[in-house]
């Protein structure tokens, strides 16, 4: 494999000293792109996209050739698990995601197989070698799952929801199946992101995007208590360098000693919580990744410059920060202000690395 040309993204996640912060963007391959448009209306659709190794890797590197990104993160989703479970992952247009059976019963759960994640998912295999040739070292390649937790609302409600109904119902009610499920999820995601790692992925993300709507104690037991066992399970170091893992909690700025305390090497940040309070809380443990409101991107130049500044200022002269927005990049962005951020990350950073 060839030799990183660009590595400080992962110097950063190790907490290692960088010329400037390393900076991209979550969801930065997209619809707010038009080169993204163009490419998915020639796939067809979104899971055509997916499932083609060079429209996937055409996607991965759209972002990188606007702007000066220090990672690339492979294109796919995290409902292709739940997909190879056989529950039928569709897309209605201008609806989100939707699955052709539901889980919602101990029979439902006792009879989901466990996928064979080199061959059911060798799409997405396929997909990361491609990227990594493709790449030759320019940044590393990012992998991804959803955490057990975030997977299953998808699975239990049969799609997106709002209210959580069906699945905190199966939580407060028959906590045991609740646990099966998640137990199968979390045997498989740690399969899958080791696949992935095997395959070339260079550090891996936990996307926990609903474990915020949790309480406290129900945080631990059913989302936090996954992640761990996929901490505890992933292969930390590959071809010879560590490959590092983030765990991002939306809405998880309460339980960052928690979440910390997992072994994780990395943490993801939404912009509800201060960057500079999170590191006086656990930056002496693991690096933090984040943390601007994504809508600052609807601003203009120099709103966004100053948001940068500032939160650059909280972190300070400190080691292990990766600059992210707090969430994805919404599709209404104007991609020039894209532009805007990643360019002021480097060259406002520069001061607090000399
Ligand atoms: O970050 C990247 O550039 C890599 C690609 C990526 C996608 N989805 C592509 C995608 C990643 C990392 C994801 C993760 C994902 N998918 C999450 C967790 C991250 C988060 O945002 O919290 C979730 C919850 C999903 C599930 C999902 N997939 C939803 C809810 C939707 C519909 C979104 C919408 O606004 O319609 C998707 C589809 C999806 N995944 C799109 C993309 C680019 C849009 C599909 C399209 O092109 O029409």
């Amino acid at each position: 494999m060839s030799e990183l040309k660009n590595d400080r993204f992962l110097r950063a996640l190790n907490r290692e000293p960088v010329d400037v912060t390393p900076v991209w963007m979550m969801r930065q391959a997209g619809r707010y792109l038009p080169e993204y448009r163009e490419t998915r209306a020639t796939a067809g659709d979104f899971m055509s996209l997916c499932k083609n190794a060079d429209f996937a890797c055409e996607v991965t590197i759209q972002p990188l050739e606007r702007f000066p990104l220090d990672a690339a993160i492979l294109f796919s989703d995290i409902l292709t698990v739940p997909d190879a479970m056989g529950l039928g992952l569709y897309f209605e247009t201008g609806e989100g995601p939707k699955f052709k059976k539901a889980v919602r019963t101990e029979q439902d759960v006792a009879a989901l197989p466990l996928p064979n994640v080199s061959s059911d998912l060798d799409y997405v295999m396929n997909a990361v070698k491609t990227i990594r040739a493709e790449l030759n070292g320019r940044v590393p390649l990012i992998g991804f799952s959803g955490s057990p937790w975030t997977l299953a609302t998808y699975m239990v409600e049969g799609g997106s929801t709002k209210d959580f109904r069906h699945i905190k119902r199966m939580m407060y009610e028959t906590p045991e199946v609740m646990h099966a499920l998640l137990d199968k999820l979390a045997v498989t995601v740690t399969a899958y992101l080791n696949e992935q790692i095997r395959s070339g992925a260079q550090a891996v993300q936990v996307f926990d995007t609903w474990g915020g709507v949790l309480s406290g104690p129900c945080y631990r037991e059913f989302s936090l208590k996954y992640m761990q066992q996929i901490v505890d399970g992933l292969i930390r170091e590959h071809d010879g360098r560590k490959v590092p893992v983030i765990l991002f909690t939306k809405n998880g700025g309460q339980w960052l000693e928690a979440i910390a305390d997992t072994g994780t090497d990395a943490l993801g940040l939404d912009w509800t919580t201060n960057i500079d309070e999170a590191r006086a809380r656990v930056g002496g443990k693991v690096a933090i990744q984040g943390n601007m409101d994504p809508c600052v991107l609807y601003a203009g130049p120099e709103r966004i410059r100053a948001e940068v500044e500032d939160i650059l200022q909280r972190f300070g002269n400190n080691p292990g920060h990766v600059f992210n927005l707090g969430h994805g990049i919404h599709q209404y962005v104007d991609p020039e202000n894209a532009k805007v951020f990643v360019e002021a990350v480097h060259e406002l950073s520069a001061k607090y690395h000399a």
